[in-house]
This record gives structure tokens, sequence and C-alpha cells, in this order.
């Protein structure tokens, strides 16, 4: 079975994710939510493991009204060229990238994809550039709770996917490609932060110098 990719897989994208995390809409309120808070008049936001747009598209209202720029950055030039929403799209690895200071960053969904050697030297970096007043938001899947309760997280987690209406042998094959790829977040990696959403093995949380 091989490694699971995003590369090539940007027509799907929208319709696989709502299969595989049935509360993906909700989260994406959140996170948006969460953000309007952070947003000042004529801020910077980044959206970083952008894929197709869905936090540019939830955001346009604030943008607008705001005046406020969106930089939205992904590795994958497949999803930049499919990338539906408000700002400028940029293909570039988040890891590697010369941010600019900013008031909000949103890594929805993506710092568990990031390898794990480079995730606190991102979020560092992240700090430093944040200007006063602004948040870094993350929404990840995390590392599983201790004992069984780790289990009771984590079938409440598969019988949602399996309640969502995808095939149980694509969210099996699934599970299996991202074996090394997609590495739950750990408290450690960003904090302090303040957790503000959960569901089962997936959070959200908000980090803030205010
Ligand atoms: C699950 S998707 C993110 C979902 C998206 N934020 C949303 O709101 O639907 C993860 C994204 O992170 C991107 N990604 C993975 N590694 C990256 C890196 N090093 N730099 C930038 N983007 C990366 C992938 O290409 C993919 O599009």
């Amino acid at each position: 079975m091989s490694d699971w990719t995003f590369k090539g897989f940007h027509d799907e994208f929208d319709r696989h994710v709502r299969e595989q995390l049935p509360w993906y809409e909700l989260a994406t309120d959140a996170a948006v939510l969460i953000a309007k808070h952070y947003i000042p008049k004529g801020g910077l936001i980044y959206d970083i493991g952008c894929s197709t747009g869905n936090m540019g598209r939830n955001l346009n209202g604030v943008l607008l009204e705001r005046k406020a720029r969106l930089i939205a950055l992904d590795e994958c030039a497949d999803m930049i060229r499919a990338y539906q929403a408000p700002g400028e799209a940029i293909t570039a690895d988040a890891t590697a990238y010369d941010y600019q200071p900013f008031d909000v960053a949103i890594l929805f969904l993506t710092l568990m994809f990031l390898p794990v050697a480079e995730r606190q030297e991102l979020m560092a970096r992240l700090r430093e550039k944040l200007r006063p007043g602004g948040a870094i938001i993350v929404f990840d899947k995390c590392v599983s709770a201790a004992g069984y309760e780790g289990t009771v997280l984590s079938r409440l987690t598969w019988h949602h996917k399996l309640q969502s209406g995808a095939p149980p042998a694509e969210v099996t094959e699934k599970e299996m490609r991202l074996i090394g790829v997609q590495r739950p977040v750990s408290t450690a990696e960003i904090a302090p932060a303040v957790e503000a959403f959960r569901f089962a093995d997936f959070a959200g949380w908000i980090i803030s110098n205010s």
C-alpha cells in the first residue's frame, strides 16, 4: 500500500475530507469564529496548508469587512492550482517560508502532516512573527489519551467516520496509508495553548501572546 499524498488529489479533496472527518464543517466554523476575534482592520492572515481554500472561503466576509489580507500556502502545487478562495495563494513549504509579521496564522489539519523534527522550530518562528493581540490557531489530530480512554476516543472517531457513509474499506485503507505520514500533534509541540475545540482525537487550540 502506497503512502498517503495530497499530490494529484485536489479534485477529490473537498468530498473526501467531509467523508473522513464528519465534523469538518463544525470545526471550520469554530476556527473561523476564533480567527475573527484576532483579525484587526488591515490585518494579515496566513492560512498554512490551505488545500483548495476552505479557510479563505469561510473568512471572506471578515476579510472584506476589515480590509484584511490573506496569504494561503500549500506545498502541493496541484492544491494551489485548484485554490478557489480570496487572497494570494502560494506554493511553498510551510517549514521554510519567510513569514512577515502577521495577526493570525491558521494551521487547520496541517501540523500533523509536517515532519515532527520541524514542528517546534516552525511554531517558535510563528510566535516570533505574531503581532501583539494576534493568535495562531491549530486544529489537528492529537496524541491519544492514556489508558482505556484512548481506546474510547479512537473508537468515537472511527464510529463517526463510518457513520458518514464513507465505505469502510476506504476508511481503513486511508488509515493504513497515513502510517508515518500523518503523526498526531502533542500538546508539548504547541504549548502554551488553550484548547478551544475537541471531537474525540481531534482538537483545536488558540496560541496568543496576550
Ligand atoms: C488536510 S489538508 C489541510 C486542510 C485545509 N486546511 C482545509 O481547511 O481544508 C493538509 C494540507 O497541508 C499541506 N501540506 C503538507 N505539508 C506541507 C508543508 N510542508 N508546507 C505546506 N503545506 C503542506 C498538504 O499539501 C495539504 O493540502
